[in-house]
């Protein structure tokens, strides 16, 4: 549960219909379900295979299974990566929480189009009112791992996700019943093959990195909390059905109410903040649905802000158990959550830094780490222990376990390098 709460975020809701936007509609969603194939599920499963076996978090983990330090680098990437991405990723929590107070006072009541861009524009530039509404979550999310409710946390999502679901389905009927909407159907659902060019692959795959969590140790962090009896099959497939349905989900509300309001479905990060009041304008109960999804989308957004932080804090824990002065989880949830608080600032103050964590970690690191990952399962734990996970995960039939030794040796790190190459002129 905790895993698929770390999934469904932001990500799915708010980055998916951004980046399909500029990039094709239909030719980017079907690059994006092959790599959710090819990478998502595998990749996950690596994850936490590693940290299972391990028990320890992306710091300690390749150490403990390799007995040397030969792959201490991709531990520093993952930490790294999670730090950018905190850094971006709160400032666009900070948004969703102050749309959730402007729902609340009915702000978008009779805007347009043009009002809502305005109106954008004027909140995400007010720095004062950023600075609040981002540590707004910075400072909910260090709680959480301070008072240690986690789990509270995770009961709590196993009731609202559900709703959250519910409710995109409404929103997706009353979006198809609006005129115009068919368009965006048919540029969602239809593949134009002459649009698939190397930045659409490179996008895609960044875009299941980030969706699914893999590529920088999160899932290697809860996956050193499984008890050993928790089945890896199983617990990858869920999360990847559930964060692919809420992604494909939010498409077919967002793209059709684009072509229906008769906007530009390439305008960027803004896109779901400007649509989205948008639709709840043509709702009735506007005022009701609107408190109620920008509720659930800010506690969406906080399951997976305490998955990226968890994954800090365990990992500076985990970094320092053995030096003179180890830090505690209080210690270390201070010391991460000052970090953040600073990046934060500099993504707020600098529009190029935001855009530049945003692909830096989705297209850059999280692949690389995949990478890293899937060569050290593929090439170093699965030849020194071939049994690894038929004897510990009985969950996982014969043949099964061969194709993804397959994947992660072979498939999965060549196509990663070829994406790599192809698109050395996007990067
Ligand atoms: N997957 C989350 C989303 O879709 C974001 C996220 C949480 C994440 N933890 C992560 C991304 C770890 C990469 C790695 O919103």
């Amino acid at each position: 549960m905790a895993a698929a709460g770390s999934a469904i975020g932001l990500g799915n809701i708010w980055k998916f219909p951004y980046i399909a936007g500029e990039n094709g509609g239909g030719a980017f969603l079907i690059v994006y379900l092959i790599c959710v194939l090819l990478f998502g599920m595998p990749l996950i499963m690596t994850e936490f295979l590693i940290g299972k076996r391990s028990g320890r978090s992306a710091y300690g983990a390749f150490r403990e299974l390799n007995g040397n330090n030969r792959w201490q680098w991709l531990s520093w990437l993952c930490i790294l990566t999670s730090l950018l991405i905190m850094g971006f990723y709160f400032v666009v929590t900070g948004w969703c929480f102050n749309y959730l107070a402007e729902a609340f006072i009915n702000v978008f009541n009779g805007l347009d189009m043009q009002a809502l861009t305005d109106h954008f524009g004027q909140v995400t530039s007010n720095m004062p009112r950023m600075l609040l509404f981002s540590f707004i979550p910075v400072l909910l999310t260090a709680a959480v791992l301070w008072f240690d409710v986690n789990k509270g946390i995770e009961r709590l999502s196993k009731v609202l996700m559900p709703l959250l679901l519910v409710i995109m389905f409404i929103m997706a009927g009353r979006v198809l019943t609006l005129d115009g909407s068919k368009t965006g159907l048919q540029f969602f659902f239809h593949t134009d093959f002459s649009k698939i060019t190397p930045r659409v692959i490179i996008e895609a795959m960044g875009q299941c990195f980030f969706s699914l969590s893999i590529g920088m140790g999160t899932l290697v962090t809860y996956g050193s909390y499984m008890p050993k009896t928790q089945k890896i099959t199983s617990s990858s497939l869920q999360i990847v059905i559930l964060d692919t349905l809420v992604a494909i989900l939010a498409g077919v509300i967002i793209f059709p109410a684009v072509f229906a309001f008769g906007f530009n479905p390439a305008e960027g990060p803004q896109l779901v903040f400007v649509v989205l009041p948008a639709i709840f304008e043509q709702m009735g109960w506007a005022w009701f649905f609107s408190v109620l999804f920008f509720t659930l989308l800010c506690i969406a957004a906080l399951t997976s802000t305490i998955s990226l932080m968890e994954m800090s804090v365990a990992f500076l824990c985990d970094a320092t158990a053995e030096t003179k002065h180890p830090l505690n989880r209080r210690k270390s949830v201070i010391i991460i959550s000052a970090i953040v608080m600073v990046l934060v600032i500099f993504c707020l103050w600098s529009a190029t830094g935001f855009t530049i964590f945003d692909k830096a970690t989705a297209c850059v690191m999280m692949p690389l780490g995949a990478l890293g990952m899937s060569l050290f399962v593929g090439w170093r734990l699965t030849k020194k222990e071939p049994k690894i996970i038929t004897e510990k995960d009985k969950g996982i039939k014969n043949w099964l376990w061969k194709v993804y030794v397959f994947l992660v040796r072979f498939i999965i790190p060549g196509a990663i390098v070829i994406i790599f190459l192809n698109s050395l002129e996007v990067l």
